[in-house]
């Protein structure tokens, strides 16, 4: 029976890197939820639609011609036609997310439409490990392995400046501060995501290396 597995977390918990590495690892297809938050906001703003507006978003979540690809080697997204892997996570768009993310309209779309994308890979016989916000909470609370990754606002502010800057000086650090502080902010009226829900494994990756960080996952869902 193909396994769904879930892993929440805040930005730079890791959720990103060490879900698709866990899908490659048990060779499982992989679907970042993350991703569609993002391409949506990307539609909208490419529509000249007002963010705030939460019936016209809402209604555009319905409708919005998105294709979304599975493969953890070659995760793809494309809106309308268009790549907009690169455009989706600028920093002026990841600052924009939030409005769609607490529109409640839109999340109950996203959940049926994340639903459906599982049940399409598990119909085509591959396991899936799905990541976001709400994965072990609303998406799938019933699948076979869930995970809450946290890392101290310290360690995800020193990776996301290396991401971005390449190096995590005391500059880099200012930079980034604002996008993830007020990011888990904006994020924290849709979701409790600092405490795992019950029967959810918790691993804080703060002092881990990412190779340990997958090895947690991977060891947990061996036992
Ligand atoms: P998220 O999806 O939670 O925002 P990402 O996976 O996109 O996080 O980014 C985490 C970044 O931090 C990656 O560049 C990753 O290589 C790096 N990193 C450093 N240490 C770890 C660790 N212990 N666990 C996971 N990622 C780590
Ligand atoms: O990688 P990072 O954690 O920075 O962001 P992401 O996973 O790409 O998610 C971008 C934004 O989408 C988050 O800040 C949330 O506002 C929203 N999101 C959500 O609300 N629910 C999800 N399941 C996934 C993302």
């Amino acid at each position: 029976n193909p396994i769904t597995i879930a892993i929440d977390g805040p930005s730079g918990s890791g959720k990103s890197s060490v879900s698709k590495q866990v899908a490659r690892e048990l060779g499982l297809t992989y679907l970042d939820t993350g991703a569609m938050y993002r391409a949506l906001t990307w539609w909208c703003l490419q529509q000249g639609i007002d963010l705030t507006d939460t019936q016209e978003v809402a209604e555009q979540a319905l409708t919005y011609p998105l294709e979304i690809g599975t493969d953890p080697d070659a995760p793809s997204i494309h809106v309308g036609g268009t790549d907009v892997a690169a455009a989706i996570r600028e920093t002026a768009l990841s600052e924009q997310v939030s409005h769609i993310a607490t529109n409640l309209a839109v999340r109950a779309t996203m959940r049926d439409q994340q639903r459906q994308l599982i049940a399409d890979a598990r119909h085509a016989g591959a396991g899936i490990v799905v990541e976001g916000r709400d994965i072990t909470t609303v998406i799938a609370p019933d699948a076979d392995h869930r995970f809450l990754l946290t890392a101290s606002e310290e360690a995800r502010l020193a990776r996301r400046a290396r991401e971005l800057f390449d190096t995590d000086d005391a500059q880099a650090i200012a930079a980034t501060h604002n996008q993830i502080v007020r990011r888990d902010a904006a994020d924290a009226t849709v979701s409790a995501f600092f405490e795992p829900a019950p029967g959810v494994v918790g691993i804080d990756t703060s002092d881990l290396t990412f190779e340990q960080s997958v090895g947690a996952v991977l060891d947990a869902i061996a036992q």
